[in-house]
C-alpha cells in the first residue's frame, strides 16, 4: 500500500492554540484525510515543542518545574485538536525520552562526521523565535515578529553546525523541479534568494540555557531547541513501532516564518546524518485579524474554542480552508467569518440539503457508482494536494451546489405535484450531485459529509435538523 507521511509544526508550549496554530493543523487534516480517502496509509504526525528558554522561564513565574509546566499545558493543544476532530496518528512530545534518544543519537552522528566546531558567539537573541538576529533583522531594536518582547544580547561560547558546508547541495536540491520540494513557488524564490545571498554557520548549543536535551559530547550545554524540535519529524517514526517506512515524510506544512528553519537547516542536519530528506514542504502564510497583526497584547487573538462554538466543528474546518493563507497572508475576523458562513454553508450548502431532504422525502436514488471515485476526476484533488483549498471549494460549489440550487429555482418542483415526472427528475438530480459534493468534501467537512450521505442512501429521508443554523 502507498504511504503517505504529513506533519505540521510542533507548537511551542507556553502559547494557547490559537488560530495561526488551527489553520495549519486543519489543512495538514484535510490532505491526511485526503490521502486515505485515495486508498493510502497515512501517517499525520502533530504535537508540542518543551524545551527551552521560553517554557523554562513561564514555568518559573509559575513556581513550577518545566516539565510540571509542559504536563498541565500539552493537553490543551490535544483537546484544541480533539475538538476539532483532527485525524493525527500521533502526538508527539519533545520531552519523551524516546524523541530525546534519537535527537542525541542524530546530533553524535553530525558530531562524528566532523560538522561541528565550537566558537564564541555574540548577537541578539529573541525568546519569542528562540533564534539569534541579526542587526538587519531588528526593528528599532525588536524582533519584528515580537515587538512587544526584549531582544537580549548574548555572548556564549557554543558548538556550531557547518551549516555553510551543505549551502551549494541544498541550492541544487531546492533549483531541481523533479525534486521541487520547496513549495509554493513564491516561497522557493524567496528561500532561493536568501541562500545565494550567502549563509553563515549556526549554534547547535546553548550554555546558559538548562531546559533542553544534554549535548552528548560536552554535558555542559544543551542542544539548541530549533535543532532538537526539527528532529522530531525523524524520530517517531523510528521510535513508534512500525512507521519507520514512513521517512522521508512526503509533507511538512509550515508557516513561513519558520521557512529557514525547515527548508534550509533541516536539510543540511539530514544530508550531514546522512539520512533521506523529506519529499516537500509546504510554506503558508498568515492570517491577519481584521487587518492588524494577531498578539496577545493587542487582544485579537481568536481560539479555535471560540469558533466551534459559533460554526462548529465541521463549519470552523470549513471558514479556516475558505481563508487559508497559501500564497499570501489572509485577513479575517468573526464578522467575515459570520458572513461567509451564513453566506456558503447556511443559505446556500444548508438549504439545497434541507430542500432536497423535504421535497424529495421517500424519493429512491441510485446507489453511489463505485467507479465515480472524486479520484478519477483530477483537479479537485490536485487543488486540495496543493492546499489550494478555496479555489477546490470553488470548483465543487458551482460544479454541484451553485448548479442545483439554480435548477431547484427554475424548475421550482415545490409548485409540482409529487409524482410529476419533472419533480421527481429534478430532486433526484439534485439530490445525486449533492452527493457527489459531500464525497468531495469530506476531507474538509467529514461529519457534514457523513450527515449528508446518510440523508441520501437508497432513499431521500427527511432532516431533523438544519445542518448550518443560521448566525446573526
Ligand atoms: N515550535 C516551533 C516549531 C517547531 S517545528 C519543528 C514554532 N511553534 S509556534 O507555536 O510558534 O507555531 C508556529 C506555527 O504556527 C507556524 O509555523 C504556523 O504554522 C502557525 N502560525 C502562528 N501564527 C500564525 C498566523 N498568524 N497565521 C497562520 N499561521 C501562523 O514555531
Amino acid at each position: 500500500m502507498k504511504k503517505f507521511y504529513v506533519t505540521t509544526p510542533i507548537y511551542y508550549i507556553n502559547d494557547i492554540p490559537h488560530i495561526g496554530h488551527t489553520c495549519t493543523t486543519i489543512a495538514a487534516d484535510i490532505i491526511a484525510r485526503l490521502h486515505r480517502q485515495n486508498g493510502e496509509e497515512v501517517f499525520f504526525l502533530t504535537g508540542t515543542d518543551e524545551h527551552g528558554q521560553k517554557v523554562a522561564e513561564c514555568a518559573q513565574e509559575e513556581g513550577i518545574s518545566p516539565k510540571e509546566y509542559c504536563d498541565k499545558i500539552a493537553p490543551r493543544f490535544s483537546e484544541a485538536w480533539k475538538s476539532l476532530n483532527i485525524s493525527h496518528d500521533f502526538f508527539i512530545r519533545t520531552t519523551d525520552p524516546r524523541h530525546e534518544k534519537i535527537v542525541k543519537k542524530l546530533m553524535q552522528k553530525i558530531y562524528d562526521r566532523g560538522d561541528v566546531y565550537k566558537a564564541k558567539y555574540e548577537g541578539w537573541y529573541c525568546i519569542g523565535c528562540e533564534k539569534f538576529l541579526t542587526e538587519t533583522d531588528l526593528v528599532d531594536g525588536h524582533c519584528p515578529l515580537h515587538p512587544t518582547e526584549k531582544t537580549v544580547k548574548k555572548s556564549e561560547e557554543n558548538w556550531f553546525f557547518k551549516l555553510s558546508k551543505y549551502i551549494p547541495q541544498i541550492i541544487n536540491l531546492i533549483e531541481d523541479d523533479k525534486c521541487n520540494y520547496v513549495f509554493p513557488g513564491s516561497k522557493k524564490t524567496e528561500v532561493l534568494a536568501k541562500l545565494k545571498a550567502g549563509v553563515n554557520d549556526i549554534s547547535l548549543s546553548r550554555e546558559s540555557v538548562s531546559w533542553g536535551i544534554p549535548l552528548p559530547w560536552d554535558k555542559t550545554q544543551t542542544i539548541y531547541v530549533w535543532f532538537d524540535a526539527l528532529i522530531n519529524y525523524y524520530s517517531a517514526t523510528q521510535f513508534l513501532e512500525n512507521k519507520k517506512d514512513f521517512w522521508p515524510a512526503n509533507l511538512h506544512i509550515l508557516g513561513k516564518e519558520i521557512m529557514w528553519f525547515h527548508n534550509v537547516i533541516w536539510q543540511a542536519m539530514l544530508l550531514s546524518a546522512e539520512i533521506e530528506i523529506p519529499k516537500k514542504t509546504y510554506t503558508h502564510s498568515f492570517y491577519m485579524i481584521d487587518g492588524q497583526k494577531m498578539s496577545k497584547s493587542l487582544g485579537n487573538v481568536i481560539s479555535p474554542g471560540q469558533l466551534v462554538d459559533l460554526f462548529g466543528v465541521d463549519g470552523t474546518r470549513y471558514l479556516i480552508a475558505r481563508s487559508f493563507p497559501s500564497d499570501n497572508d489572509s485577513d479575517v475576523g468573526i464578522e467575515r467569518f459570520k458572513e461567509k458562513y451564513n453566506a456558503d454553508l447556511a443559505n446556500n450548502l444548508g438549504n439545497l440539503v434541507s430542500r432536497i431532504c423535504k421535497l424529495g422525502e421517500g424519493l429512491k436514488i441510485s446507489n453511489l457508482n463505485p467507479s465515480k471515485s472524486p479520484f478519477d476526476k483530477g483537479d479537485f484533488v490536485k487543488l486540495v494536494d496543493e492546499l489550494r483549498f478555496n479555489e477546490a471549494i470553488n470548483l465543487i460549489f458551482e460544479k454541484y451546489i451553485d448548479k442545483s440550487n439554480t435548477r431547484l429555482n427554475e424548475v421550482t418542483p415545490w409548485r409540482l405535484e409529487t409524482n410529476d415526472p419533472t419533480r421527481i427528475a429534478v430532486l433526484t438530480e439534485c439530490a445525486e450531485n449533492l452527493r457527489e459534493a459531500a464525497t468531495y468534501l469530506e476531507p474538509i467537512m467529514p461529519e457534514v459529509a457523513k450527515k449528508i450521505l446518510g440523508q441520501l442512501k437508497g432513499e431521500i429521508k427527511p432532516m431533523e435538523n438544519a445542518l448550518f443554523p443560521r448566525i446573526r
